[in-house]
C-alpha cells in the first residue's frame, strides 16, 4: 500500500515513498523488497513526519519531485580523535561513529550518493542548502556542480563564541559554511528578499550571519552533539520556503528543521539512523505542535525580553510567555 498523507487544511496530498515495484532497478539495487517504511512519529493534521532507518536507503525509496525544499546537515567527517575546548574544558572532537573521519574518496563518494538522489527528489523549481565544514563542504560543492545544481551562495555562519584554537597554530575556526542551490540553472527558486531585508533594518541581507551556537533552553530535551539552533533555520526557511511547503532534513538529528519548519507552518520529513536522536526530534516535535496553553514556562527566560532586543540570543519561540517576575530582566 502506498503511503499517502492528505493534509486536511491545507487539501494537499503526497504520497512520500514509491512502491518497491515501481522503482527502477538502479534505485532496487541492494534492496530485497523491504516493506513501505512506517514513520516514527507522525502528525497528519500538520503533515510532520519523522523517520527512523539510513538515510541512503530512504531517499532511494522515497518518490522523485515530492520536496519543496531539501535542508541537510550531513556528517563533517571530522571525528579524527583530536581535542578542543568546550566551556574551558578539553574535551574530544569525536561526535559519534557516524562522523569517524574518512578519506577524502570515502566522502566523496558518500556526498555524491545521496546528493544524487536529493536531485531526483526536488521538485523542479525546488532548492537545497548543506551545512558544513573544510573537513566536507568542498566535496559537496563539487558534488552539487557534477549533479547539474546551481550554487546560489555560500553562506558564512559566523559562530559568536566559537571554542579557542587550542594548538595556537592556525586561525581560531569561527564559521561553518552553508551552501544554498537550486535544482538546475533554470529552475525558479523562492526567496523573500524583502523579508531578508525587514528583518536586517531595512538593508539587503547579505551572506555572512552572525549567529549563536544553540541556547541551552533549545536543548531542555537532551543533547545532540551537532545540534544547529533554531535561529539558522528560522532564517533559512523563511528566506526559501512558503507556508505549506514541503521539507526534507534526511540527517535530522534532533529535529531542529521539524520543530522550525512546523513553527512556520511548513510540511517536514525528517530521516535520523540513530534512535536517541529521533527520540530527541520527536519529544521536540510534540512539544512545539502541543496547544501553548500547554506549553512549560521555562524558568530564567522570556519572551519578550529576547524579541525586545538584548536576549538571550535575539530569537525566543513565540510559544513562550512572558509572566511577572518571571526571569532576571522582569
Ligand atoms: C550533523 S548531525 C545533524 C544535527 C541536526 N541538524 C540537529 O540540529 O540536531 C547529523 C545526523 O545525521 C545522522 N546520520 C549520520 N549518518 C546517517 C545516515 N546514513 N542516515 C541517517 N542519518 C544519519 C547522525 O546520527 C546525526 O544525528
Amino acid at each position: 500500500m502506498p503511503e499517502t498523507t492528505f493534509h486536511p487544511e491545507l487539501g494537499l496530498a503526497v504520497q512520500l515513498f514509491e512502491p518497491f515495484s515501481n522503482l527502477s532497478p538502479e534505485l532496487r539495487a541492494g534492496f530485497s523488497d523491504p516493506a513501505t517504511p512506517t514513520p516514527r512519529f507522525h502528525d497528519q493534521s500538520r503533515g510532520l513526519r519523522l523517520y527512523q532507518g539510513d538515510a541512503l536507503e530512504l531517499l532511494r525509496r522515497a518518490k522523485s519531485e515530492t520536496f519543496d525544499l531539501i535542508f541537510a546537515d550531513p556528517p563533517y567527517f571530522l571525528s579524527n580523535g583530536g581535542m578542543t575546548c568546550q566551556n574551558g574544558q578539553m574535551v574530544s572532537v569525536n561526535k559519534g561513529d557516524w562522523d569517524k573521519a574518512a578519506t577524502f574518496e570515502e566522502i566523496h563518494a558518500f556526498n555524491l550518493q545521496w546528493l544524487r538522489q536529493c536531485h531526483r527528489l526536488l521538485k523542479p523549481d525546488g532548492a537545497i542548502w548543506i551545512s558544513g565544514t573544510s573537513h566536507n563542504i568542498f566535496s559537496v560543492g563539487f558534488a552539487l556542480q557534477t549533479l547539474g545544481f546551481k550554487i546560489l551562495n555560500d553562506i558564512a555562519w559566523q559562530k559568536t563564541n566559537p571554542p579557542p584554537h587550542l594548538a595556537c597554530r592556525y586561525f581560531t575556526h569561527a564559521h561553518e559554511t552553508i551552501l544554498w542551490a537550486r535544482k538546475t540553472p533554470r529552475s525558479k527558486h523562492f526567496f523573500d528578499y524583502a523579508g531578508m531585508k525587514r528583518d536586517n533594518a531595512d538593508k539587503q541581507m547579505q551572506s555572512v550571519w552572525k549567529l549563536p551556537a544553540p541556547a541551552k533552553w533549545e536543548k531542555r530535551f537532551g543533547r545532540h552533539p551537532t545540534q544547529k539552533p533554531e535561529i539558522l533555520l528560522d532564517r533559512i526557511l523563511r528566506a526559501s520556503s512558503q507556508p505549506a511547503d514541503l521539507v526534507l532534513d534526511p540527517f535530522c538529528g534532533s529535529g531542529t528543521t521539524g520543530v522550525v519548519a512546523a513553527r512556520l507552518g511548513r510540511r517536514f520529513v525528517g530521516f535520523e539512523i540513530e534512535d536517541e536522536f529521533l527520540t530527541l526530534a520527536q519529544k521536540r516535535l510534540e512539544e512545539e505542535t502541543m496547544p501553548p496553553a500547554q506549553t512549560q514556562q521555562i524558568p530564567g527566560i522570556c519572551n519578550e525580553n529576547v524579541l525586545g532586543g538584548g536576549g538571550v540570543n535575539g530569537y525566543f519561540p513565540w510559544r513562550f510567555h512572558c509572566r511577572p517576575a518571571c526571569c532576571a530582566v522582569c
